[in-house]
């Protein structure tokens, strides 16, 4: 399959991930049928989408003409089979359970022509454990999205041993095509490449945290303030040059016996998990969260994002 070929998309589960995953297609100009189990996930799609098509529109991002152009392309499907069938390219974003994956991916190898190009949003599976069941695993690659999807540039792209070089080609063209970061994993192993980085840096959050060091607020302030400032503008091997190889290497050898390094769950962060403290999902985790102001803070991050993505990234 070849970029060129490739005329409609599906997306199957259009939860937290797949409506923002159907919403960048659609942005990049790609017919789009979604489907999802839930009777209520499909009756808001459309709602969901024009809500964050909105925040574009309010920051620039995009014309309020388009908002209706967009929508349109989008389609919701009856049937998991119906969603799939004329598509060249197809998604998954359904729950994070191995077998509800594998068994969808034979079906959806059924449903669709032989040349579609099947991918999974798993944030820790590979497609190998994913595709078991797949007649040809050659056409199966995970493309994994970040939340939230239609904001956050990057999309990590990771074959299989299975996988065609001509599938991982076409997938990273697609995704570059509707103004996605896509960028090209190697090699498949656990948690991919982002999120390998994402928990070694929470294992040494998390610990900070614990003990005390900061306050919460602290921790999270001197973050963003340093590392979360740099990073946003420049890569971490990158930061090594202008910071000296030399000196990262000299004081990664004094402070990394320092660090934190067995894989326990520090107590403070179970202990909220057992009090059924979650997040803003629970409306409780590190800090409180009441109706009115979960609105709030979610608005805020999102407008700060979608700042963020227009001044690097220009468009998505
Ligand atoms: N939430 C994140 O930050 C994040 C980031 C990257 C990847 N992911 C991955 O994306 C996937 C979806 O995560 P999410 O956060 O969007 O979950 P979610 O619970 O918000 O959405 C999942 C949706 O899939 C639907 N669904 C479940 N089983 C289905 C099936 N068999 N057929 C059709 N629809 C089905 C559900 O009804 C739900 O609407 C997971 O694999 C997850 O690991 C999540």
């Amino acid at each position: 399959m070849q970029l060129d070929q490739i005329r409609q998309i599906a997306v199957i589960g259009l939860g937290r991930m797949g409506h923002g995953i159907a919403q960048a297609f659609a942005m990049g100009g790609y017919p789009v049928r979604g489907f999802d189990e839930s009777d209520d996930a499909r009756a808001s799609l459309h709602q969901r989408i024009r809500g964050n098509l909105e925040d574009f529109a309010r920051n620039d991002i995009l014309d309020t003409a388009e908002i209706d152009v967009v929508l349109d392309r989008i389609a919701v499907a009856d049937t998991e089979a119906q969603a799939a069938a004329s598509a060249d390219f197809v998604v998954e974003a359904v729950a994070e359970q191995l077998t509800v994956k594998q068994e969808l991916f034979a079906r959806i190898e059924d449903a669709v022509s032989d040349e579609t190009i099947i991918a999974s949003n798993s944030s820790t599976f590979t497609i190998s454990e994913s595709s078991v069941n797949m007649r040809r695993p050659a056409r199966a690659v995970v493309t994994h999205w970040f939340n939230p999807p239609h904001i956050v540039p990057a999309v990590e792209v990771v074959p299989g041993p299975d996988t065609t070089e001509e599938i991982t080609e076409t997938t990273v063209a697609l995704h570059r095509k509707i103004g996605k970061l896509a960028v090209r994993v190697n090699v498949e192993i656990p948690g991919f490449l982002v999120n390998r980085v994402q928990i070694a840096m929470i294992r040494e959050v998390w610990d900070l945290y614990e003990r005390g060091i900061a306050s919460r607020e602290d921790i999270d302030a001197a973050i963003r303030g340093s590392l979360g400032f740099r990073l946003a503008a420049c890569g971490p091997l990158a930061i090594c040059d202008f910071g000296g190889v030399d000196i990262w290497a000299t004081v990664y050898q004094g402070l990394a016996p320092e660090l934190r390094r067995d894989t326990e769950v520090p107590k403070a962060i179970q202990n909220l998990v057992d009090d059924g403290r979650c997040g803003t999902r629970t409306g409780s985790g590190i800090h409180d969260y009441d109706a009115q102001n979960l609105d709030d803070v979610t608005s805020r991050r999102d407008e700060t994002f979608l700042k963020l993505a227009k001044l690097l990234y220009g468009t998505q």
